[in-house]
């Protein structure tokens, strides 16, 4: 079956905008492990907009499930991440501006400073995953360099229109193609909901998606433990295909 992991970061969104206790962070990851997610992820941002160092340490500590640290690879959060040790590393640009993280990972473009920090990660037994825009170029650089896995940006394909629907969709399954014939394990996630899941989940060799913000908010609505089984029953169906 597609592994899902959950992004809970937008609930230390809700909780930052009172920089007080609610809602908790441990809770909402709790939920999420018991109504079946299989990993939850979280983005350590340099700016700590929304999850805290604590958060990171709290849930390691109280996980059953994997737990998969989004981060820039700079010094100071590859720091934490050796210190603390997430089962998986997803290595994503940041930028101090930005609402949510934009666009994929240039690998290509730093496969030196890169490769250092992969192999820093395996030193210490830390998988790591590229979080890269659908592009061969940069599916090849991530091999390259030693990464075990990369995660594929729907975000285009999740913000078309139209035509461009498919042809973003076209290109997710291209570089998915190369993914897997380097012995890559392949991921995908980024502006995925209820409505636009099903033809990414139908992607051959998928392994892992996640996602954050529609489960969040759906949350809102629904209930937490609902909107991850909704995902779930969406991955379970497409996996069985
Ligand atoms: N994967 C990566 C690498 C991300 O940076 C994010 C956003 O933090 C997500 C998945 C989840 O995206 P969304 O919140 O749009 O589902």
């Amino acid at each position: 079956m597609i592994e899902l992991g959950v992004n809970i970061d937008h609930v230390a969104t809700l909780r930052e905008a009172r920089k007080g206790k609610a809602p908790d962070v441990i809770t909402a990851a709790k939920i999420c492990e018991i109504a079946g997610a299989h990993q939850i992820t979280v983005h350590l941002r340099q700016d700590r907009r929304h999850i805290q160092d604590k958060d990171v340490e709290k849930l390691k500590e109280v996980l059953l499930v994997r737990m998969n640290l989004e981060m820039a690879g700079v010094p100071e959060i590859i720091k934490i991440a050796h210190r603390i040790i997430p089962y998986t590393v997803c290595l994503v640009p940041e930028n101090r501006q930005e609402i949510t993280t934009e666009g994929g990972l240039d690998v290509a473009g730093q496969k030196d400073s890169l490769k250092k920090v992969v192999e820093g990660m395996h030193e210490k037994g830390i998988k790591v995953s590229m979080f890269v825009d659908p592009d061969i170029e940069q599916v090849h650089a991530s091999a390259e360099i030693g990464a075990d896995s990369v995660e594929l940006h729907t975000g285009a394909y999740a913000n078309a229109e139209g035509e461009q629907i498919n042809k973003e969709l076209n290109r997710l399954y291209e570089a998915s193609k190369v993914a897997i014939q380097l012995g890559l394990s392949l991921h995908a996630g980024h502006g995925l909901t209820v409505r636009n899941l099903e033809p990414v989940a139908k992607i051959p060799g998928l392994k892992e998606v996640n996602i954050g913000h529609d489960i969040i908010a759906r949350a809102i609505f629904i209930g937490l433990d609902a909107a991850v089984k909704e995902i779930l029953a969406i991955l379970e169906k497409a996996s069985n295909k």
